[in-house]
């Protein structure tokens, strides 16, 4: 079968696809922008593969998923969505931004955001979180420019537990969590306290009509109720887990793994120069799973990057096994070497049985695959130093039969 014939829709789905592809506006609507994931991918291209590829009522798999933009996608077009994730900070966003707040709830998150800037005085004390400050999570937060903001942070924090809801308290702390993401992370020039708690308080209002955004447009869009779900766990034997053992094999698998010799911080936050934090883990209320390897499938310094493609060997596996002969398999990549990573990955898809379909008329590139331009978006590679890894392509496979 080829892709044309798996298309759900009219034929006009492979062109918005395409188009989707090459768009370059910013990620914006619904709740996409609760939290920046480092890598995550476009909306319009998620929902373009959905259009394209399911019909109402379908699963959606996205098993790197992230920071929950394809549950999004899935939960406003009436599809049911599964996405899993081995950092657990990624499924800690993805549940927020999948959250279903009732009006009470948003009325009482409202009220919560109308008394935080007030909430903040670094000059009276605070409790600390003994567990986290012990574990290591608030390192290379005590520097003379940071104090003041670790201190704000955790006067929120305290705020966020006081509205003995876990949904609520889940929904505060991600409001936290991108404040605290842009106060932070890769700055040269920290804002000020009055400029956190002004920032602050623009999150919280955007979030909240984010969340009511979400509500809404499931309810415009008119399908029936759907069932979203997030496992906090690896790819790989992800066939096991009993939520795949009575129902539909999915119809569509739409993610992005970790990319080949592509150096993406996950798991951290950069502060004060280079120096990394844990503390979006501390924000979260989430335990870190262990070294930026642990999230990237393997080290970039190992022989070939066989740690990462024996990993992914192993992710794609089960991903094949999951799949039926109708589903199709899309995968957004980034490769640092793409001249041999990608034959290397298309060669492992292939020996677990996935096999690359190519899109009809596409012609943006001599291999005829669809590659976009990620925009505002360096990539580090350790061979190279910046490359040209802003450059991703889009893979569409299916299972062998
Ligand atoms: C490119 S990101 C996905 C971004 C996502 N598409 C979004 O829009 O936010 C890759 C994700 O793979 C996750 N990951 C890495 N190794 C994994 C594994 N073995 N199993 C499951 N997830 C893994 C990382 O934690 C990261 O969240």
């Amino acid at each position: 079968m080829t892709i044309a014939e798996r298309v759900r829709g009219s034929p006009a789905c492979l062109a918005n696809l395409v188009e989707a592809a090459c768009d370059s506006s910013p990620i914006a609507g619904l709740t996409h922008n609760f939290y920046r994931y480092p890598a995550r991918f476009s909306p319009k291209l998620v929902r373009a593969a959905i259009d394209a590829f399911t019909d109402p009522g379908d699963l959606v798999l996205d098993p790197f998923v992230g920071g929950g933009t394809t549950l999004v996608e899935a939960m406003v077009s009436g599809r049911h969505a599964i996405g899993s994730d081995i950092s657990s900070l990624a499924t800690f966003v993805s549940e927020v931004k999948t959250t279903l707040f009732t009006d009470a709830e948003l009325e009482r998150l409202t009220k919560w955001a109308g008394t935080i800037a007030a909430g903040i005085n670094i000059w009276a004390p605070v409790t600390q979180d003994v567990m986290y400050e012990n574990a290591g999570y608030m390192r290379n937060l005590d520097g003379a420019a940071t104090w003041r903001l670790k201190k704000a942070i955790e006067q929120v924090l305290q705020t966020a537990r006081l509205l003995n809801s876990s949904r609520l308290e889940a929904f505060a702390r991600c409001v936290v969590l991108r404040t605290a993401q842009w106060a932070l992370n890769g700055r040269k020039k920290l804002p000020t306290i009055d400029d956190f708690r002004e920032m602050l308080c623009t999150d919280a209002a955007a979030m909240i009509e984010g969340s009511r955004a979400l509500r809404e447009a499931i309810k415009t869009g008119g399908h029936a109720e759907v069932k979203v779900h997030c496992l906090n766990r690896t790819t790989n034997g992800l066939e096991t887990e009993k939520i795949f053992a009575t129902g539909k094999a999915p119809q569509l698998v739409v993610t992005s793994p970790p990319y080949p010799g592509v150096h993406v911080l996950y798991h951290r936050w950069q502060v004060d120069g280079r120096k990394e934090t844990p503390a979006p883990f501390w924000i979260a209320n989430r335990l870190d799973g262990d070294g930026a390897a642990y999230y990237t499938m393997g080290a970039r310094n190992t022989v070939q990057l066989n740690t990462y493609f024996a990993n992914l060997r192993a992710s794609l596996k089960s991903v094949a096994a999951l799949c039926s002969r109708e589903t199709m398999v899309v995968q957004v990549v980034a490769f640092s070497e793409p001249e041999w990573q990608l034959p290397r990955y298309l060669s492992v898809a292939d020996d677990v049985g996935l096999i690359e379909c190519i899109l009809p008329n596409v012609n943006h590139a001599s291999d005829g695959r669809l590659w976009r331009t990620v925009p505002n978006r360096k990539w580090y590679a350790d061979q190279r130093g910046d490359t040209s890894s802003s450059q991703e392509v889009v893979l569409f496979h299916r299972k062998r039969l």
